[in-house]
């Protein structure tokens, strides 16, 4: 079994420093508690002035601290909880490996920048077990219809897709594990203009995935199309997730006036472009929101103007495995006249068993188990994490040499 040995620095699982005044917070915080729950004398500044003297109280306050329980899934996790989130049973905030466990990512994916640049990338990412339930859903949708061109053999085989706003590669290793009798993708490209997610695509993709480091209004997409071996028409399947700060509630609703608004339509020009069979498009859940409606009803009459049936779901996080409630927007569109690929259904539930799930939802404490305790951590000591990036790619290296060999 590969296996790597690690600094707690390397592994991206250092506590934030706090003065006084928040560590007494923390430290009086129990399970489930909110900012709120504590006496007032702890609030925070601004939290007080909220509550206690805006009389319209359309202000929030900035600081909303949260000891998470173990028990059950996290809130959202984003790039700013590292001052919120505070750990089931120690007295800090939760490391960025941590909210990296929320999300999904392998122990063994290491961040690339600053803790704030790590904070942002973990934030940004499509929680892993999301990801693999919507691409799993497009494999099984694949491996019923066998669209023409598409190599599907009777044992499955590997399709390639490309990957957009790829970010620290959340959606991407989703992708990358998500099976359906055989059948599996290869992401062939990255594209992404942030330089330390870049590095970080690099640093656990190796040499196995192209990472262009370019701001995608620039490039071409039949040169992007180029890097993964196939034309126009040819690629079975492109992903992404547009930013969508422009959308979501930390943003001020600017929807399509702000650019970063239009890098949806970046997305669909690639789809115009490549044509590829299916495509996998995630979003903030306020994305339906935005003018009344008007940009989802755009971003529809576009989809559809390009020749793909689609379906667009909200989909929770949770019920798909990942130990976070957050909830997303995905469309799912297949190239007509294929049928439309349905949304993949839930595997877990809040109780355990619904109508179609099985498992009970994955609570924090059980996602964090077996990290080091930090409590008494000495921060240059080392761990030893499997390395499953690693094996997964190695596998996949094996696959593709097997295929070169017949
Ligand atoms: C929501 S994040 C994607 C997260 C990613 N899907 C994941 O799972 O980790 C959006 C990404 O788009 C990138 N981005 C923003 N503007 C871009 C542009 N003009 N060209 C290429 N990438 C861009 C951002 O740097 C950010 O990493």
């Amino acid at each position: 079994m590969l296996s790597r040995t690690l600094s707690l620095r390397e592994f991206s699982h250092i506590p934030r420093r706090v003065g006084p005044k928040v560590q007494k917070r923390i430290n009086a915080l129990k399970v489930g508690q909110k900012m709120q729950d504590l006496p007032e004398d702890l609030w925070h500044d601004s939290f007080r002035y909220y509550v206690k003297e805006d009389p319209n109280r359309n202000g929030g306050p900035n600081l909303r601290i949260i000891r998470l329980d173990p028990q059950r899934p996290s809130l959202t996790v984003t790039g700013y909880v590292f001052n919120k989130f505070v750990h089931p049973a120690e007295n800090r905030y939760i490391t960025p490996r941590e909210a990296a466990r929320l999300q999904g990512f392998p122990d063994d994916f290491l961040f690339h920048g600053t803790l704030t640049s790590v904070q942002r990338q973990v934030g940004n990412a499509v929680p892993v077990p999301l990801a693999v339930a919507a691409a799993s859903a497009v494999l099984e949708h694949a491996q019923r219809h066998q669209p023409k061109g598409l190599a599907i053999g009777k044992d499955g085989g590997c399709l390639p897709a490309l990957s957009l706003f790829s970010g620290a590669g959340g959606m991407d290793i989703g992708v990358l594990q998500a099976r359906h009798q055989g059948l599996s993708f290869d992401v062939k490209a990255c594209l992404e203009v942030d330089h330390d997610c870049c590095a970080t695509l690099r640093r656990n993709f190796g040499s196995s995935v192209h990472v262009v480091e370019q701001d995608i209004t620039t490039t071409e997409p039949m040169d992007v199309l180029d890097l993964c071996g196939v034309g126009p028409g040819e690629l079975p399947l492109l992903f992404g997730g547009p930013p969508c700060q422009a959308f979501s509630q930390a943003g001020k609703q600017r929807g399509t006036h702000d650019p970063r608004g239009q890098l949806i339509f970046e997305f669909l020009r690639y789809v115009e472009r490549a044509r590829p069979v299916y495509f996998i498009m995630e979003n903030v859940a306020n994305l339906r929101g935005v003018a009344g409606g008007e940009l989802l009803r755009e971003i529809q009459a576009e989809i559809d103007r390009l020749g793909y049936h689609f379906t667009s779901n909200l989909l929770c996080a949770a019920d798909y495995g990942a130990a976070q409630l957050r909830r997303r927007l995905v469309f799912i569109g297949v190239r007509k006249p294929l049928p439309a690929v349905q949304a993949p259904l839930p595997t877990h539930g809040d109780d355990g068993e619904t109508l179609w799930s099985h498992h009970a939802y994955v609570g924090v404490g059980e996602a964090f188990a077996g990290l080091p305790s930090l409590d008494e951590a000495d921060l240059d000591s080392t761990l030893t994490v499997r390395s499953a990036i690693r094996e997964q790619l190695s596998r996949r290296e094996r696959y593709r040499t097997r295929c070169r060999r017949t």
